[in-house]
C-alpha cells in the first residue's frame, strides 16, 4: 500500500497480506502445519523467551492467523490482535487475561444469550462474578462497579435487540474508574462503527458472523486497542507483574501497548488452547475483504425489510435503530450513520405459537442459529437461543415470547419480503 493511511476498502482488502514470499501466491495462502523449523537453538530459544517474535506451533501462532490478526487490528484502529477459534474463546481468553478469583465485571444485560451464559453461568466455575447493568443508562454501570471490579462489558450494537449503546458515555465512567472498557462489536463491524474511537480499550468479535460473512467457518478476535494503562491501579498482576513461566518477563513493561494482545496469546491461547484452523483463518481473511460491499448492503435491506414489517396488520411492533421514530434512532444517527446492521426483532400479535408458526411457514428464509451469513436467517429466541435464561432475563435482553429475531441477507429485497409476506399470510 504506498498511501500512509488507506481508507477502509483498501485495509479490508491488503492489511496484513503481502504475495508470498518463496512462491509468489497472490492470495492468503493456508500454512496447514502445526509447527515451524528453528533456525538453529538460539533462535529457538529467543522465541520460546519471547525475546523475538516468530511462529513455533500453531497452537500459539500460524502466518495464515497473523494475516487474519493484522486485518483485524487494522479495521479496527488497534495497535495488534489476536484470532482464536470463536467469540466465545476471545471472551474467556479477555477475562482470563484481567481476572482473578472473587473479581468481578459489569457487563450490560442486552447481551447474545450464550454470552448472558458464559458470564452467568461458566465463569462462575472460575469464581468470576458478573453484575448486570442496563445500557440504556450508563449510571447503572457506576452503580455495580466496587473495588473488585476490573472491567466494563457491552455489546457495541445488541444481540437479537439491534439497539446501539452509548459507548462513549459508558467509556468515560471506565476511564474514571481506571477500568478497561470490552466491547462485542460482532453486530456492527468496524464497517458500521470503531469503538476504539469512542473509548473502547479492547473489542472482540465472533468472526463466525459479519466479517468472515457467508455462515461457513467459525472464528473470534481480539483487539488490543492499546489506549489502557495495566501497571498503574496493580489490579492487573498478569501484566504488570513478573512471569514466572518467562523468566520473569513483565508484559506490560516489555510490549507497551500490544502487551494485552500477548498476555491473551502467550499465557491464555497457550495454555487453554482454543486455536483457530489456519483453514477458517483463510475463509475469514477472504470474507473480510468483501466486508464493506455486503455490510452496506445488509443495511440497506434490513431498512426496507423494517419499513414493509412496520406497516403489516400481524405485526405489533418493529425495533429497528434505523427507522426514524425508532426510540434508538439518534444513538444510531451519531454511533453508525451509515445503517443500523441487519439484526433486528419484532413481535407478532399472535405471541409464542405465532412465532413459532411464522418461522416454519418461510421458505428462502434459513431457520437456525446464527447472524450475519449471506442469507436470510430467522430465528424465535424464546423457543431457541434464549430458552435457559429466565422469562425476566428474556424481556431484559429483548427475547420475549413474541419477538422474531431476523438476520436480513443480501439476496434482492423484494425476494426477501415476498418470503415474509407469504408466511405472514398463512398465520
Ligand atoms: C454478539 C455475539 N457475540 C459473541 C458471539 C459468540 O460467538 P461464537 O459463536 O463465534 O463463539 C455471538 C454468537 O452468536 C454473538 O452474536
Amino acid at each position: 500500500m504506498t498511501k500512509d493511511n488507506p481508507g477502509f476498502n483498501t485495509l479490508a482488502i491488503h492489511a496484513g497480506a503481502q504475495p508470498d514470499p518463496t512462491t509468489g501466491a497472490r492470495a492468503t495462502p493456508i500454512y496447514q502445519t502445526t509447527s515451524f523449523v528453528f533456525n538453529d537453538t538460539d533462535h529457538a530459544a529467543a522465541l520460546f523467551g519471547l525475546q523475538q517474535f516468530g511462529n513455533i506451533y500453531t497452537r500459539i501462532m500460524n502466518p495464515t492467523q497473523a494475516v487474519l490478526e493484522e486485518r483485524i487490528a487494522a479495521l479496527e484502529g488497534g495497535t495488534a490482535a489476536l484470532a482464536v477459534a470463536s467469540g466465545h474463546a476471545a471472551q474467556l481468553l479477555v477475562f482470563h487475561t484481567i481476572m482473578s478469583p472473587g473479581d468481578n465485571f459489569v457487563a450490560a444485560n442486552r447481551l447474545y444469550g450464550g454470552s448472558v451464559n458464559q458470564f452467568g453461568h461458566a465463569f462462575k466455575s472460575f469464581d468470576w462474578q458478573v453484575r448486570w447493568a442496563d445500557p440504556s443508562d450508563p449510571a447503572s454501570f457506576e452503580a455495580k462497579i466496587d473495588r473488585r471490579t476490573k472491567a466494563i462489558f457491552i455489546e457495541s450494537l445488541a444481540n437479537p435487540g439491534g439497539t446501539f449503546v452509548d459507548i462513549a458515555a459508558i467509556a468515560e465512567i471506565a476511564r474514571r474508574h481506571e477500568l478497561p472498557l470490552i466491547v462485542d462489536n460482532t453486530m456492527a463491524t468496524p464497517y458500521l462503527l470503531r469503538p476504539l474511537e469512542h473509548g473502547a480499550d479492547i473489542v472482540v468479535h465472533s468472526l463466525t458472523k459479519f466479517i468472515g460473512g457467508h455462515g461457513n467457518s467459525m472464528g473470534g478476535v481480539i483487539v488490543d486497542g492499546g489506549t489502557f494503562d495495566w501497571s498503574k491501579s496493580g489490579k492487573y498482576p498478569m501484566l504488570s507483574e513478573p512471569r514466572p513461566e518467562y523468566a520473569g518477563v513483565v508484559l506490560h513493561q516489555t510490549f507497551g501497548n500490544i502487551a494485552f494482545a500477548i498476555a491473551a496469546r502467550v499465557l491464555g491461547l497457550r495454555d487453554f488452547g482454543p486455536a483457530i484452523s489456519p483453514f477458517n483463518a483463510f475463509m475469514l481473511v477472504t470474507g473480510a475483504e468483501t466486508l464493506p460491499l455486503r455490510m452496506q448492503r445488509h443495511c440497506d435491506n434490513a431498512l426496507a425489510v423494517a419499513t414493509w414489517l412496520k406497516t403489516h396488520d400481524k405485526v405489533s411492533w418493529v425495533s429497528y435503530a434505523g427507522l426514524e421514530d425508532d426510540p434508538n434512532h439518534v444513538l444510531q444517527q451519531r454511533y453508525s450513520p451509515k445503517g443500523a446492521g441487519a439484526v433486528f426483532t419484532f413481535g407478532l400479535k399472535g405471541g409464542y405459537e405465532a412465532g413459532k408458526r411464522f418461522v416454519e411457514g418461510l421458505e428462502m428464509f434459513s431457520h437456525l442459529a446464527n447472524i450475519g451469513d449471506t442469507r436470510s436467517l430467522v430465528i424465535h429466541p424464546a423457543s431457541t437461543t434464549h430458552r435457559q435464561l429466565t422469562p425476566e432475563q428474556q424481556v431484559a435482553a429483548g427475547a420475549g415470547p413474541d419477538v422474531v429475531r431476523l438476520s436480513v441477507g443480501i439476496e434482492d429485497v423484494s425476494d426477501i419480503i415476498a418470503d415474509l409476506e407469504q408466511s405472514l399470510a398463512k398465520l
